[in-house]
């Protein structure tokens, strides 16, 4: 008995989270390295289908790193980042693209609608949804960075009632163009940033932002990420990941929040308790 009072408490706790979130656009990019079996990525959907039950209108963007890596490796195509972004050679596309539109686009996407929540999986190759130009092709090849997000498309999904879930791909503009690959923070970034989000969460493979001491670093902001990019604490892929929360707090998205995706629930323990989990990134 004790323990169904419990949950009856949970419940009643939520109330403040919920009327705050509800009818509301949160923009979730689930990093690829936060994808790493098929429990998780399945407890994950089901995470997405209760905010969306709950009347909360989520976007997701998903990246798909560790298996571009993995497939590029298996055909033996070059597999290089600048400052954590993927440089991208045509052979290089063709793969990213089946691996994020073909393969991880598709698995989310059925979860979704496995679970009786309708969900509809685009990259911004589908309705022009986002357009996008190299980044600098000299050095990165295909990949590229959005130029323009197409706001109708997705509005119009969201009043249906679906759950968009975004590849990061962009179409070129020829038709022997293999396309862009984008990287899936600055699509996350640019997407929240159009439809004016009420939130972005990224999720990752690690705690949040760490110092240079290995401890995390609850809150941030503009001015502190810069110093410790400049300090060579925040490297690699959280190069592109930091740029992209500044990008939209710079912009007027109120709070960004980098999270742990390997654990249960986070984005439930995230959005629905006080001091939340991870680093959050506010303006100065
Ligand atoms: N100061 C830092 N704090 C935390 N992580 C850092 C820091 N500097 C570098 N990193 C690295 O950034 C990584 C997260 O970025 P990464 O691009 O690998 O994941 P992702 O963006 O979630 O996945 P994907 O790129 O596939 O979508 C961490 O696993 C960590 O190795
Ligand atoms: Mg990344």
């Amino acid at each position: 008995m004790f323990s169904k009072i419990k949950i009856a408490d949970i419940l009643v706790d939520s109330i403040p989270f919920i009327q705050e979130f509800r009818d509301r656009v949160i923009v979730i990019k689930y990093g690829g390295s936060a994808q790493q079996n098929l429990d998780l990525r399945d407890k994950f959907a089901r995470d997405i289908i209760l905010l969306y039950m709950l009347g909360i209108k989520p976007i997701i963007i998903h990246g798909g790193g560790p298996k571009i890596t993995q497939m590029l490796q298996q055909f033996n195509v070059d597999n290089k980042f600048i400052d954590g972004v993927r440089v991208t050679s045509k052979e290089a596309m063709k793969i990213v693209e089946m691996v994020l539109s073909g393969y991880i686009n598709r698995e989310l996407t059925f979860f979704f609608n496995y679970h009786g929540v309708k969900a509809i999986g685009v990259s911004g190759k589908d309705s022009m949804l986002f357009k996008a130009k190299p980044k600098n092709f000299e050095l990165f090849g295909y990949t590229g960075e959005i130029t323009e997000v197409n706001i109708s498309i997705l509005q119009k999904l969201l009043d249906d009632g679906f759950v968009p879930i975004i590849a990061p791909i962009a179409a070129g503009d020829s038709i022997d163009h293999p396309g862009f690959n984008i990287n899936a923070d600055s699509v996350a970034c640019e997407i929240a940033k159009a439809i004016n989000a009420h939130k972005v969460i990224f999720l990752t493979d690690i705690k949040g932002v760490l110092d240079a001491n290995g401890e995390l670093i609850s809150t941030i902001t503009p001015s502190d990420a810069k110093k410790y990019k400049n300090d060579g604490v925040i490297t690699g892929g959280m190069i592109p990941k930091i740029d992209a929360c500044v990008s939209c707090i710079n912009s007027g998205v109120k709070k960004v929040h980098i999270i742990d995706g390997r654990i249960l629930h986070s984005i439930l323990l995230e959005l629905f308790t006080i001091n939340g989990i991870g680093t959050q990134i506010i303006p100065e």
